[in-house]
């Protein structure tokens, strides 16, 4: 099948998107409002950006009415009116629901940590707390915000981070910074309302390597 995506409706915009674009890393995003209340929420439109500086990249898309989300208010750079910081946090099987849950669409001023149970602990360099659960935190000064569709329903906007601290539990690290998959738990999440595990896992080399070794 070939598809214009100018003649597809937003909705199927959407399912092609999330249903193509699989697996994805999903970012758990700590922020605080001007008014000090903490805001927690996922993204899946999420990855890293480059390792010199760290940085990382996620994408809140603007709410159905064209507002943008509370997180982005949040996490914007100050001459926009945010607070120009956010923490990633990690998505990991045993709190798995609580993550989903934190999408829960809340008033100003009420907490996602308080809906889900997850107990926020002070970041180290930025304001927004970090999730003390959470195997790993990258704590993020806010360098750009680049809209897609300014104002209008679903518009894009990628926030790009510089990382300025981490936190990762020592259990999860070698003494190569290697970390190890079967004590993070990452989950995935695919299309609908479909996720992933990564427990299911192999290895090969890079380039011709790859061609010549057992499959
Ligand atoms: C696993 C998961 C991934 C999500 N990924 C995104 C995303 O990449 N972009 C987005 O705009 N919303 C995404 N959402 C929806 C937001 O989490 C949801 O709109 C949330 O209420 C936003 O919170 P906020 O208004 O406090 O910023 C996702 C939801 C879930 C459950």
């Amino acid at each position: 099948m070939e598809l214009d995506p100018h003649e597809l409706a937003p909705p199927d915009r959407y399912k092609l998107m999330i249903g193509c674009i699989t697996p994805r890393p999903i970012a758990f995003v700590s922020t605080i409002a001007p008014s000090g209340t903490f805001n927690l929420a996922p993204f899946s439109f999420f990855n890293g950006a480059g390792s010199n500086p760290m940085t990382v990249l996620f994408c809140p898309a603007n709410r159905p009415d064209g507002h943008e989300k509370d997180t982005l208010c949040n996490c914007k750079p100050r001459d926009e009116g945010g607070t120009g910081q956010f923490v990633i946090n990690a998505a990991v099987a045993p709190y798995a629901a609580k993550v989903a849950g934190a999408a829960e669409p809340l008033d100003h001023g009420v907490s996602e940590f308080d809906l889900v149970g997850l107990t926020p602990a002070p970041s180290r360099v930025v304001a927004p707390p970090r999730v003390a659960e959470s195997p790993f935190a990258f704590e993020c000064e806010t360098q750009q915000v680049i809209r897609t569709n300014p104002g209008a329903p679903g518009g894009g906007n990628v926030v790009l981070g510089r990382v300025v601290h981490l936190f990762v539990r020592d259990d999860l690290l070698n003494e190569r910074m290697h970390v190890d998959p079967d004590r993070l738990q990452t989950i995935g999440r695919m299309g609908g309302l479909g996720y992933c595990r990564t427990g299911d896992r192999f290895e090969m080399p890079m380039g011709r390597a790859a061609l010549d070794a057992p499959s």
